[in-house]
């Protein structure tokens, strides 16, 4: 398999600095220093620092969960590239369904997000996913498509191989729900092939497309099993070191 599998934990607005700091060194024992599979953990800007520290000498990597597309400056409540470099982070996570649903994020201002992160050597995680009314109606492709070029409108060629994209059915966040290995098949097909008229078929060959949704160690080994299903995007299951070592195990059988 020439796509490295990546597991990666969005712990969204859970855990502050000592519980973050907890989880992450029981999950740093747990993978010791096997690197077959890319772990990353995304806590909350607050325990960014905290984690980070236990990360030191671990493959583990840090990654946020959004960014400010601005250097510094006027910008409120905000948190810039440069911020969490310092912080040792390598990756973000961008447009997820909860802030394009709760902060009326848009793929323009995405975008500016995709190519502020990859300006300043953080490699985005874009979020794409349909709503479960965009699903009934016919509409998940139209939708991921739209998101897809969207966000990664400007983006160079040669930044292809530093973009991770996560295919997450909004109705299957958080519900229990989980899209079938073949829906999520269909969806991760469709997203290389657009990556593949976007960039070229090698550099599509080799963006890892993780699967996000309910995904947990009962659902794990058959979705990531499929063609085009690189790994996954964690909430729930990733908020226990057992869960989500488990899922690191799973996605190993893939590497
Ligand atoms: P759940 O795994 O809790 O469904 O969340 C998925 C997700 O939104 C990851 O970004």
């Amino acid at each position: 398999m020439q796509r490295k599998p990546i597991i990666a934990g969005n712990w969204k607005m859970n855990k502050n600095a000592a519980e973050g700091a907890a989880l992450v060194e029981e999950i740093v024992a747990a993978v010791g220093q096997d690197h077959a599979v890319e772990v990353v953990v995304c806590p909350p800007f607050t325990a960014l620092e905290s984690v980070s520290s236990k990360l030191e000498s671990s493959g583990v990597k840090l990654g946020a969960q959004n960014l400010y597309p601005e250097a510094s400056g006027a910008y409120t409540g905000e948190i810039s590239a440069e911020m969490l470099r310092h912080l040792f982070a390598s990756y973000v996570i961008l447009g997820h369904s909860e802030r394009r649903a709760y902060f009326a994020e848009d793929d323009a201002f995405i975008n500016r997000k995709v190519r502020h992160a990859i300006a300043n050597q953080l490699r985005p995680i874009l979020c794409v996913g349909e709503t479960l009314e965009e699903r009934d109606g016919g509409k998940t492709l139209e939708v991921v498509r739209r998101q897809l070029e969207g966000g990664l409108e400007g983006v160079e060629n040669g930044d292809a191989p530093l973009l991770v994209i996560a295919y997450e059915p909004v109705w299957a966040i958080g519900t229990g729900k989980t899209a079938t290995p073949e829906m999520a098949q269909e969806v991760h097909a469709f997203i290389r092939q657009i990556l593949a008229k976007r960039f070229n078929k090698t550099a599509a060959g080799k963006i890892r497309i993780l699967y996000g949704g309910s995904m947990k160690p009962s659902n794990a080994a058959e979705l990531l099993a499929q063609a085009d299903i690189d790994g996954g995007l964690i909430g729930g299951a990733s908020l226990e070191a057992k869960s989500f070592f488990e899922l690191i195990q799973a996605a190993k059988q893939r590497s």
